[in-house]
């Protein structure tokens, strides 16, 4: 029995501390590639593996993500279906994403974006701004993710609403469900966090159409996937001024490439998918809770949906 560690060869200095002393009875881990014998491996802990490496591991019981994103798997045809993939759910990781997201959301709302501007120009102005408790924001997607961004949100005083898929009930939050409801939810907000997981149904969601249901003046954040919204779309409603600005931590190819107009968009401001990053300070007790409760004969959490796609 052996874990098999293959994060593309990033931080595993980070996890090669941290998972020794947690993983049971001294458990060896073999970091990818140098692997001693393929039969040994039972657990695999990847993020952006080569496709078809796992299913050439005979005694393979489940695949845990390193990342919140489970695309590199699920891209990955060679896997067999009964194998369980679970997703990694880092608490810490959900409250840095709140904490991103509650950045932007009182930047766009103080005006703290224009001012930075200002300051270029050495130009004195103020703006109004309503109360935080009338400054509406939508978070799209209330998973893991999105109902903790929504009670950081709400707890530092913004009016906090959801929507989801299906309906869901988190305190302090007033929620709105499935397609029918989506138009309600979006046309008086203020700003829109996407915490959707990317899907074939998510992909391009946001579109000209979705954004302009949103309210004239109305702001987007971005902490999921690059490619749930369509570029060319969000452009657009920004340059006629429907969205007023973006804050983008998420895109279609990564790094952004130079000649990519989010970079030189006055009204985007981009980051470099920081929002929620993986330290194997927390993710790997995370983990090693999985492989425990999987030895134990338990279910471990949360697994992956090949029929939902999340
Ligand atoms: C990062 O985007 C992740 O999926 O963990």
């Amino acid at each position: 029995m052996a874990v098999l560690l293959n994060n593309n060869g990033y931080g595993n200095q980070a996890w090669m501390e941290e998972l020794p002393r947690l993983l049971p009875n001294d458990l060896p881990i073999y970091e990818y590639p140098d692997i001693p014998d393929k039969e040994d491996i039972t657990y695999a802990l990847v993020w952006d593996h080569p496709k078809g490496d796992l299913a050439t591991y005979p005694n393979l019981k489940a695949v845990l993500s390193l990342g919140a994103g489970v695309e590199h798997l699920a891209e990955d045809n060679s896997l067999p279906d009964n194998l369980p993939i679970i997703r990694l759910v880092d608490p810490a990781v959900a409250d840095d994403m709140a904490m991103h997201s509650l950045y932007w959301c009182m930047n766009f709302h103080r005006h703290y974006h224009i001012y930075q501007e200002q300051q270029i120009k050495k130009h004195w102005e103020r703006y109004p701004c309503k109360p935080a408790e009338d400054f509406k924001v939508g978070i799209l997607g209330l998973g893991n993710i999105g109902s903790v961004v929504g009670q950081k949100v709400g707890q530092n005083g913004y009016q906090t609403l959801g929507w989801d898929l299906s309906r869901k009930t988190i305190q302090d939050i007033e929620t709105y469900h499935g397609l029918d409801q989506l138009t309600d939810f979006l046309e008086n907000l203020d700003v829109l966090v996407n915490c959707l997981p990317l899907t074939s149904d998510t992909t391009n969601m946001i579109d000209g159409n979705f954004l302009s249901k949103m309210k004239q003046g109305s702001f987007l954040i971005n902490i999921s996937r690059g490619a749930i919204i369509k570029d060319q779309d969000l452009l657009s409603k920004l340059d006629e001024g429907h969205i007023a600005a973006a804050a983008l931590d998420a895109f279609i190819e990564e790094p952004l490439p130079n000649d990519n107009p989010f970079w030189s968009h006055p009204k985007v401001h981009v980051t470099p998918h920081m929002s929620g990053a993986t330290y194997a300070r927390s993710a790997a007790k995370v983990l090693v809770n999985n492989i425990n409760r999987l030895e134990k004969g338990k279910a471990a959490f949360p697994l992956y949906d090949r029929q939902k796609g999340f």
